[in-house]
């Protein structure tokens, strides 16, 4: 026994929600369009859940983020997808997919055939018994990735007020969640290999800015070292940490955020694979004609760096979506995915944009101070090819963005530190 349907979209994130809302802007009839998700919730932001959703006061709570409301575009309940005809299967894993005879299998039983996919199964918090540390499965140690990961730190942070907390990890989640776990009274103790924080994307300056705020505010950092093992109590709950610089802290709850890896294992062997994601052209095709793969899961050419590219941020996943589907729906009116690469984070009062490729010679400009308006250029064989900017106003930031896209010549690059923002304007 299954089901057929036009169009199945695997995956029920970010990506997923803002596909369906393209497929019904651009007109699916009722019966043709199928989600499956192992979540048992409608597409939501991901991204408030290191957020809104652990504030002490009035914590950001479903219906409130389901997509696409980090656009301030259409809200999509479980109603709106009734209403659109659209089958929302949730709470549903799909354990095999059949490329070559277009069917998915779920965990239920059920067979789905389609005549178009689109792969939007993001990705997976790595784990730290990857890195030989077991203990992932006590109740205070926290991933976080979805919704149930967030219920369960909500839970352990309640649970440990005026506590400690160490978190694993100096990247996004690190970040975001000292910040939320500090402004739940927590004592934060970070702990990342690097000799700094956001190491992927933040220079030592900005980063040295960052980690002195975040210090005033209490949380103590050590750096260059590993976690090697957990200590438990008789009820398997964490009670400290040790690290490989001999260093022993103790726990009440532990934040993990050590990075992601792409959910590509269904379809090994089936499409081709790089860079860790799923191969698509600049349609968001696949090597597979009928199937297209969106958002985390993606390794897509940008256009702009000539290279290809797996992006881990929510603008690639709602922007990809609404791409492949207009490639689908309105195959010859649709152009090439040219996409400027966008990331942001927004912790305390800071509030940060970047956009483009972080790599090449960097120039700061700006008053490096909380509350200022500061960031930072990157120069590649003589042209912007990145650009930084906290504290802006809207204008700004689309100010840094048109400017990154052109990809300028930069002839002096320390008058470009010495001008800062009004570069961009005059580019
Ligand atoms: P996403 O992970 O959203 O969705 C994948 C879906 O596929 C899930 O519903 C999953 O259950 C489902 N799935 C996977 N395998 C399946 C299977 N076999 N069967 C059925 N379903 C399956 N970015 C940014 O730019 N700014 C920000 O502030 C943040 N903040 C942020 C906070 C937190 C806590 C996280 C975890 C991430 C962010 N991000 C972010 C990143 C951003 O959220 C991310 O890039 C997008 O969610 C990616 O969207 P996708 O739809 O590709 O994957
Ligand atoms: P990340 O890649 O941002 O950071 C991973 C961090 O793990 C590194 O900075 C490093 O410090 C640390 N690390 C690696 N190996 C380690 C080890 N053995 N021990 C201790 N630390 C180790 O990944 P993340 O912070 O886990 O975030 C997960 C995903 O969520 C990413 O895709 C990220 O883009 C996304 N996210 C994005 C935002 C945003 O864009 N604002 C916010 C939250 C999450």
């Amino acid at each position: 026994m299954g089901r057929a349907f036009v169009y199945v979209i695997l995956g029920g994130g970010v990506a997923a929600g803002y596909a369906a809302l393209e497929f019904t802007r651009r007109g699916v009839s009722e019966g043709e369009l199928c989600i499956i998700s192992e979540e048992p919730v409608a597409p939501y932001e991901r991204p408030a859940l290191s957020k809104g959703f652990l504030l002490p006061e009035s914590p950001a709570r479903l219906p409130s983020f389901h997509t696409c409301v980090g656009e301030n575009d259409e809200k999509l309940t479980p109603k709106w997808y009734k209403e659109h005809g659209i089958e929302l299967v949730l709470g549903t894993r799909v354990k095999s997919v059949d490329v070559r005879r277009k069917t998915l299998l779920s965990s239920t039983g059920e067979t789905i055939s389609y005549k178009f996919l689109i792969i939007a199964t993001g990705a997976r918090a790595l784990k730290l018994e990857e890195f030989g540390v077991e203990g992932s499965d006590a109740e205070n140690v926290c991933y976080l990735r979805d919704l149930s990961d967030a219920n369960r730190l909500a839970t352990a942070i309640q649970s440990s007020a005026n506590g400690n907390a160490v978190v694993i990890g100096g990247g996004y989640i690190g970040m975001e969640c000292a910040a939320s776990l500090v402004i739940n009274k927590i004592n934060v103790t970070m702990v990342f290999p690097e000799a700094h924080c956001m190491a992927r994307l933040f220079t030592p300056k900005i980063a040295s800015l960052y980690e002195d705020y975040y210090r005033a505010k209490g949380v103590e950092f050590i750096k260059g070292t590993v976690l090697t093992s957990f200590e438990f109590d008789s009820n398997k709950k964490v009670t400290a940490v040790n690290l490989k610089d001999g260093n022993h802290l103790p726990a009440d709850v532990v934040v993990v955020g050590i990075g992601i890896r792409p959910n590509t294992s269904l379809f090994e062997g089936q499409l081709t694979i790089e860079k860790g994601g799923i191969k698509v052209n600049s349609k968001m095709q696949s090597s597979d004609s009928s199937v297209y793969a969106i958002g985390d899961v993606a390794t897509f050419p940008v256009k702009l760096f000539g290279e290809m590219r797996r992006l881990e941020h929510v603008d690639s996943a709602r922007k990809s979506a609404r791409h492949a589907v207009s490639a689908i729906m309105e195959p010859e009116k649709t152009g090439e995915f040219d996409y400027l690469p966008f990331f942001y984070s927004r912790v305390f009062a800071f509030s940060w944009q970047f956009y483009g490729d972080p790599v090449g010679e960097v120039v700061h400009f700006g008053e490096f101070e909380e509350g200022k308006t500061f960031g930072a250029y990157w120069i590649k064989k003589g042209h912007l090819v990145g650009s930084f900017l906290e504290g802006g106003s809207q204008e700004e930031y689309e100010t840094i963005s048109k400017a990154t896209r052109l990809k300028p010549a930069v002839t002096d690059v320390e008058e470009l530190g010495r001008v800062g923002l009004e570069y961009a304007e005059t580019v």
